[in-house]
């Protein structure tokens, strides 16, 4: 019951919040579907912990699309054997796994330690950043130290294709059977995040800003008068 409750049950349960929540704040709630800037507080940090994240993660995403979703037959198929892969996915996915848990940490102690800052921060950002650091950081040890110190373990024969075999809705719930525990924290903790995401700021990752070179400018003004200045 286990292996069929963490491996089908809970990952449809968590892509169905996920999916049908995103759509009813977007249809119902659309004014929140932003990710309010901090940055007329603090630009420093923000620049620093934003810009290194961001990078991290789109490179993170990038290893993840190679390791989880292309199958291992393709890399023996364009002769890459298994120990290139690993050297590469390691070599590959610690300087992202870096640049990801280094921003997450300056975000978090941005919005903690500035007060203006940390008067704008809701209890969901707090939640969003550390359930963050928490699967990235799992994600980052298993890269680097796991790998390295006790196998380069094969997970596109395991959690690869189970993966895969949620989207063609024909799960395989006994490839998770063997999985070293640590990788199957990272990927349930991977889904509670995907079942936040409506719920939180992150919902600005399916934003695509197109209208954004066109938007008219944002105006601030003094709270204390904007004329008297002016005289
Ligand atoms: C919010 C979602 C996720 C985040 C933020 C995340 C983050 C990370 C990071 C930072 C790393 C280390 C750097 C790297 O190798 O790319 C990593 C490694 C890894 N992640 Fe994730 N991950 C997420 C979801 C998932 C999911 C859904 C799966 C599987 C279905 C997964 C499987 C793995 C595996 C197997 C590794 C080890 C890669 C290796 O050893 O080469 N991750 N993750």
């Amino acid at each position: 019951m286990e292996v069929i409750f963490w491996w089908t049950i809970f990952p449809y349960l968590c892509g169905t919040i996920l999916v049908v929540a995103t759509f009813y704040r977007f249809i119902y709630q659309r004014k929140n579907w932003t990710a309010p800037s901090t940055e007329i507080f603090d630009r420093k940090w923000l620049r620093m912990g934003s810009v290194i994240f961001h990078y991290g993660i789109i490179f993170a995403f990038i290893g993840h699309i190679m390791g989880m979703l292309i199958p291992i037959q393709v890399y023996h198929a364009i002769g890459v054997d298994d120990h290139t892969y690993h050297i590469f996915a390691i070599a590959g996915g610690s300087l992202p796994g870096i640049m990801v848990v280094f921003g997450l940490i300056v975000i978090l102690i941005r919005k903690y330690s500035l007060p203006r800052v940390r008067v704008h921060t809701t209890f969901g950002d707090y939640f969003t950043i550390v359930l963050l650091l928490v699967v990235s950081g799992i994600g980052l040890y298993m890269t680097l130290v796991y790998n390295l110190t006790v196998v380069a373990y094969e997970y596109r024969v395991s959690i690869g294709p189970w993966f895969r075999s949620l989207f063609t809705f024909n799960p395989v719930p006994q490839l998770m059977l063997g999985v070293p525990t640590l990788f199957k924290v990272h990927v349930i903790l991977a889904f509670v995040l995907f079942a936040s995401i409506p719920f939180t700021k992150l919902v600005h990752m399916f934003s695509f800003p197109v209208r954004y070179p066109t938007r008219a400018p944002q105006q601030y003004r003094a709270r204390d008068g904007y004329n008297k200045n002016n005289r």
